[in-house]
């Protein structure tokens, strides 16, 4: 007997998604083919390298990850509910309507993640955030369509590896969908992930080791002393530079991931921006039955005060998280 698949849009509607985030999630799709498109002939139509412009970052843009920003806005933007794009690429806050309803969506995304592997065909991806414009929005202060981590209705982000993958949650648990370039559909490939409790996995760019402060520099010494160290348990690194494969990887067998606040983005408030990588990453990850935090904080938790906001981020395994925190607070 042939098993039986289930596309996203099946999966949406058996899981009784509102008609307006179905819709939403389908123009994602499309943006994600048309970037995965973009992504796979980039040598021949070069598109690959730097644009010799900088974003809002202050980094500098390669080609693509302009021209998926604009497949993202292509997409989005034809979604009648949709108010309002946050993209890493933009400095502004892109609005779409002119008078905003509480039921209407805002998206927060990063177009591209780890867009430095893109030159040396490694995996990239790209991350979204979903929220509702809310009832405390106020027209006078257009930042107070920066919600809190906490009332996303929907993460997900695409990563484009041997295969296109999509990976989602609208609050009931994390579910993942894997393209099919015959039927062009995605098709559901793994259902409920769950981050297991306990790791012996962990991903950090150790090149900053001189910049850590004292509890993550505790942490990785402990890893790395293995089965002698006082956790007494042999540790295995990987680092792919792209948080897209990263949090893939721990979603599908588990493990920590640390990008921390440290002496050298420390004015930054750190690396990785809260709306659209934090968070929706943070999300993903709780639903799986991880946990993310700051070291000090649930991420989830954090109160955005600009759009491109900087977090440090630790995320994964719930009892190692734990374990990270603990360290923050004995170091206080
Ligand atoms: P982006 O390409 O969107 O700027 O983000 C890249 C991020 C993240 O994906 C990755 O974990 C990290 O930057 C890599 O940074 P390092 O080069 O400092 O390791
Ligand atoms: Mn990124
Ligand atoms: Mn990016």
């Amino acid at each position: 007997m042939s098993k039986q698949l289930v596309s996203f849009n099946e999966f949406l509607v058996a899981n009784k998604t509102s008609a307006s985030l179905v819709q939403l999630l389908e123009q994602i799709t499309l943006a994600s083919i048309a970037i995965s498109d973009h992504l796979k002939v980039g040598a021949i139509n070069d598109i690959l390298g730097s644009a010799g412009s900088d974003n809002i970052q202050g980094e500098v843009q390669k080609k693509l990850d302009i021209i998926a920003n604009d497949e993202f806005v292509k997409y989005c933007s034809t979604v009648p509910n949709v108010a309002a794009l946050v993209s890493e690429e933009v400095e502004e806050i892109y609005w779409l309507k002119d008078d905003p309803q509480s039921e209407d969506l805002i998206v927060y995304f990063d177009p591209l993640d780890g867009s430095s592997n893109l030159d040396v065909n490694l995996s990239v991806g790209s991350i979204f955030s979903i929220s509702k414009i809310g009832d405390d929005f106020d027209k006078s202060n257009e930042l107070s369509i920066l919600h809190v981590g906490n009332k996303q209705i929907c993460a997900g982000y695409t990563v484009y590896g041997p295969s296109t993958s999509l990976v989602v949650t609208t609050g009931n648990g994390v579910d993942g969908f894997t393209y099919d370039e015959k039927s062009k559909q995605f098709i559901l490939s793994h259902k409920q992930m769950t981050v297991p409790n306990e790791t012996g996995e962990y991903a950090i760019n150790t090149s900053y080791y001189q910049f850590w402060d004292t509890p993550i520099k505790r942490y990785v010494d402990e890893c790395v002393a293995g089965v002698n160290g006082p956790r007494g348990k042999k540790y295995n690194m990987r680092w792919t530079a792209s948080m897209v494969a990263d949090v893939h990887r721990i979603l599908v067998r588990g493990g920590v991931f640390m990008y921390p606040k440290d002496a050298n983005n420390q004015k930054a408030g750190g690396k990785l921006r809260l709306m659209y990588e934090a968070n929706p990453m943070s999300y993903l990850i709780e639903q799986a039955g991880g946990a993310a935090s700051t070291g000090y904080e649930r991420i989830m938790d954090v109160t955005p005060t600009s759009p491109h906001q900087r977090v440090a981020v630790l995320l994964g395994s719930k009892a190692e998280i734990e374990v990270l925190n603990q360290y923050h607070k004995e170091a206080e």
